[in-house]
């Protein structure tokens, strides 16, 4: 079992629209017992929260569900229990380092990295284009997935 956390800074925008999209390619793939999928937030802004409503309305859109998702705060333990700590931006990339000791660790990485963007996914919290942050999602869990395939 290979395990993803998926990591923003409020755990109600990127990082659930990131951990959904991965849950849905996952199960259509046939890979569900096989890779398991979570998210958290570097901050405690929205904990217990579930998705932003815009975050929800996107991944309706597409057939994707949210039900049961609520934001959570990073914790120690999760340098510990997950395989790949994947990062909306680099901010996250710092925070997630710093809060969980995590110099040096290859565990942790920004997300769009592993496509040909290498950049940070665009925060809709702010730009409010969810259009935009589904997308780069779409493109980034699939790379994702062959990494975590590939071992
Ligand atoms: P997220 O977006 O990190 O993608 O969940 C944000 C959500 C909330 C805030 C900032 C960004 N906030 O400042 O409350």
């Amino acid at each position: 079992m290979k395990k993803v956390l998926f990591i923003c800074l409020g755990n109600i925008c990127r990082s659930p629209m990131a951990e959904a999209v991965m849950r849905d390619l996952i199960k259509k793939r046939g890979l569900t017992s096989q890779i398991k999928v979570d998210s958290a937030g570097t901050s405690d802004y929205h904990i217990d929260e579930p998705p932003h409503r815009g975050t929800k309305a996107k991944l309706q859109q597409y057939g994707i569900t949210t039900s049961g998702m609520r934001a959570r705060q990073l914790r120690s333990s999760d340098l510990h229990d997950f395989d790949y700590l994947v990062c909306m931006d680099e901010s996250n990339v710092r925070n997630t380092i710093e809060m969980l000791r995590a110099e040096g660790d290859a565990k942790v990485f920004r997300f769009l990295d592993l496509t040909s963007h290498q950049k940070d996914v665009p925060d809709p919290w702010y730009t409010g284009d969810f259009q935009e942050t589904y997308d780069l999602c779409v493109e980034g869990c699939e790379a994702l997935l062959e990494k975590v395939l590939e071992g």
